[in-house]
């Protein structure tokens, strides 16, 4: 009877060791595996070829002319970019003042790029495009949204809007407020800054000096 325990005991120890082996120990051998799983997948490792392209590359350059998401293209303080709308197409949420409007626990002020006829231009159109339909193009409010329903615009003439910092406004249009939905993923940033600076213009225009204007400007003033 204990012999046949032993023989047992001996042959279930021998075929338990030669089957899960030692654990721990090196060998070169294919690894039999019971169960793969996942183990071998049909995908594309980084660094590793692919028989699924027929250059068997499993990395491949870039396709010109596209860019990845969140990609930051090189120079996108640029002024230049504002007008070229390819290579100002960021919409990338790093905690930078130039990307939320905000340094540390505040709202920033300033518009962290060059200020000239060119950024004003691309506002003008950039708020024609995107906010008028509600805030009106004069920023009084007043857009054609009110007339069906949306009663509670804010006029961006306001004295409370004025005395907001530029960062606060950016990221008014980047989070959007309230009742007002975010515009960050549909416009670029560099856009949205130059947004804030038309909203500034439009401010400004409400309270200029007569003799400020040019000779053309009071002559049309005089006329009306
Ligand atoms: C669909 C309508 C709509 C559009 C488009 C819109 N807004 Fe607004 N906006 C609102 C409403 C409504 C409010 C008031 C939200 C609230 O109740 O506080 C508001 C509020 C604001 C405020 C004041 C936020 C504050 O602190 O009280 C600013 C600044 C502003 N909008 C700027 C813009 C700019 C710039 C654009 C264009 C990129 C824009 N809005 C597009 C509806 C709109």
């Amino acid at each position: 009877m204990v012999r046949i325990f032993l023989f047992i005991f001996v042959l279930v120890v021998a075929s338990v060791v030669s089957l899960a082996g030692f654990r721990g120990q090196k060998f070169t051998g294919t690894p039999l595996q019971i169960t793969p799983d996942m183990k071998h997948q049909p995908k594309v490792i980084t660094q590793h070829g692919s028989v699924f392209f027929a250059d068997n590359r499993g990395d491949h350059p870039m396709i010109p002319g596209t860019i990845p998401v969140g990609y930051n293209l090189p120079g996108r303080y640029s002024q230049s970019g504002v007008n070229n709308v390819n290579a100002a197409s960021t919409f990338t949420g790093e905690p930078t003042y130039l990307d939320t409007g905000v340094i540390g626990d505040f709202y920033g002020d300033g518009i962290p790029m060059e200020v000239n006829a060119k950024l004003l231009q691309r506002g003008r159109e950039r708020y024609e495009i995107f906010c008028s339909v509600c805030h009106d193009r004069s920023g009084s409010g007043n857009g054609i949204t009110k007339a069906y329903g949306l009663a509670t615009v804010v006029s961006l003439l306001d004295d409370r809007i004025k005395g907001q910092p530029d960062g606060q406004i950016y990221a008014t249009i980047t989070n959007g407020k309230n009742t007002m939905g975010a515009y960050g993923p549909s416009i670029a940033i560099e856009d949205r800054w130059a947004i804030v600076a038309y909203v500034r213009a439009l401010q400004k225009s409400q309270s200029v000096k007569t003799d400020l204007l040019s000779p053309e400007l009071k002559a049309q003033l005089e006329k009306k």
